[in-house]
């Protein structure tokens, strides 16, 4: 047996595979996003341990035989998040997360360097773990002088689950301290940083082992303490290891929390002046693109909250025979934005209200909007040097036919629905669980799941779609006119 444990931005899943890598059965509970201030976004780190807990829990309750049979765990999270620890291994403050965009001016800082975009091959992002504690240098002095370990969120489980300070290459690429092409922590970008290699943890690859389970845990859950955790993956390599986008051009639309359109590449390829995200891969040897968009189902609770209704209930208001966009235009940008505009300060927008406009055209609006800005990641990665032929939809929002119809048909590409869409992160996570405990072959572990439907580009609205993507496009420039 084998765990995948995905620790997500809005709730933390554990899940139970089995030697043939089919998903036996999974756990999840909800995690809180704290936001003190606007554009601040946190979470304690110790409520992580809680929820993960709670989660093995049931499903010990359900599948305790199982639990002591694990060989191997894998371990996925939400990446850039800072977790500062004290020499005790203790939180100094709330991580900061990925979608928290206090540290905008330290990372156009950083930036300007040129040598952060030359060694990460990558744009210094607001959301990014180096600007943040560049951030705390310059906010909370003492804090960060007490700063003895930072870790990327999945890796405090890690640090819980083993006693070791370790992290994967496609989690820590994502932190602007790592020499990307090299898979090294550079020591010059930390010393720009005030920062040094004792306080990252040891890098392995995300199919290597890590340690094995502390035994005062192993025994909480019934689990052996010679189960070994495997290196995993930042959440999104997790997921393309899930769904078995490990060889070069393999694609996935992610439609999450965030929105993520991933490329698997054979070879390093940055380029960070289309704002695209070139990482390491969780199998060694592999790298990956990505344009990524800051809110994406997050845009549809969003509004979902606003109008009193579920998200569910929205979508399935608008039925699932995709229509032309109408006048209203939704620019997702809630939180700012990284790919194409690396725009801390933008936010969001509705544009073209009318009179006629009802909760629906407003819905509709939304989920235009997110594969609006899915078209320009789309865009940002085909100047990267990638054209993607057809993506496989993941995501929780991936359960809209409405929302993969439109995102086909702004693509341009089909959309493949995979039969096992919920456990891409998890299963991903699981698998590197496996690869590690058996040394196993990683391309044989990560095989594709059965596409049950594929959703073709409707003919006949490519026009309209390629209209209201025109007035998108032209609403962000007046839009950062108006909000600097
Ligand atoms: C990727 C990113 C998000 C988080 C959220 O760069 O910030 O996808 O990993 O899960």
């Amino acid at each position: 047996m084998y765990l995948g444990v995905d620790l997500g931005t809005s709730s933390v899943k554990v899940a139970l595979m089995d030697e043939h890598g089919v998903i036996l059965d999974a756990a999840s509970q909800e995690l809180e996003v704290l936001r003190p201030s606007p554009g601040f976004s946190e979470q304690n780190p110790d409520e992580w341990i809680k929820a993960t807990s709670l989660a093995l829990d049931a499903l010990r309750a359900r599948r305790g035989a199982a639990l002591a049979m694990v060989r191997g765990i894998g371990l996925s999270g939400h990446m850039h998040g800072a977790t500062v620890l004290d020499s005790a291994d203790k939180p100094l403050r709330p991580c900061i997360l990925w979608n928290d965009v206090r540290s905008a001016r330290e990372a156009a800082e950083l930036d300007a360097d040129p040598a952060f975009r030359h060694i990460t091959g990558n744009i210094v992002f607001p959301g990014f773990t180096a600007p943040k504690l560049v951030w705390m240098r310059n906010n909370e002095p003492r804090l960060f002088a007490a700063a003895a370990k930072v870790l990327l969120p999945k890796d405090y489980l890690r640090l819980w689950l083993t006693g070791e300070h370790a992290s994967d290459m496609s989690d820590s690429a994502g932190t602007s301290w790592l020499d990307t092409g090299e898979r090294a922590w550079s020591g010059a970008l930390l010393a720009k940083t005030g920062l040094g290699l004792s306080h990252m943890p040891r890098l392995v690859e995300g199919t290597q082992p890590t340690g094995t389970l502390r035994p005062d845990v192993a025994a909480r859950f019934g689990m052996p303490s010679s189960a070994v955790v495997a290196g995993g993956g930042g959440d999104n390599a997790a997921s393309a290891v899930g769904m078995g986008i490990v060889r070069d051009g393999d694609a996935f639309a992610s439609l999450g929390t965030s929105g993520v359109l991933f490329a698997a590449n054979a070879g390093y390829a940055p380029n960070p002046e289309s704002a695209v995200h070139a990482f390491c891969h969780a199998l060694p040897g592999t790298w990956h693109q990505m344009g990524v968009i800051l809110s994406a189902t997050d845009a549809l609770n969003w509004h979902a909250k606003i109008v009193g209704a579920s998200p569910a209930q929205l979508t399935d208001e608008l039925g699932e025979t995709v229509r032309a966009p109408g006048r209203v235009t939704f620019l997702p940008y809630l939180s700012g934005e990284r790919t194409p505009h690396n725009d801390a300060n933008i936010r969001g927008a509705f544009a073209g209200l009318g009179h006629e406009h009802d909760r629906a055209a407003l819905t509709q609006a939304v989920l235009e909007g997110v594969a609006f800005a899915f078209r320009d990641s789309l865009a940002a990665l085909e100047a990267a040097g990638t054209k993607l032929t057809r993506v496989v939809a993941v995501g929780g929002g991936s359960r809209s036919a409405y929302w993969l119809k439109a995102l086909a048909t702004v693509l341009g590409i089909p959309v493949d629905v995979p039969a096992d869409g919920d456990f891409g992160a998890a299963l991903g996570a699981a698998r590197l669980g496996l690869i590690a405990a058996e040394n196993a072959d990683p391309l044989s572990v990560c095989t594709k799941p059965p596409i049950t439907r594929s959703i073709e580009p409707q003919a006949d609205l490519v026009r309209a779609f390629d209209d209201a993507y025109s007035r998108y496009r032209a609403l962000y420039p007046a839009l950062s006119g108006a909000l600097s």
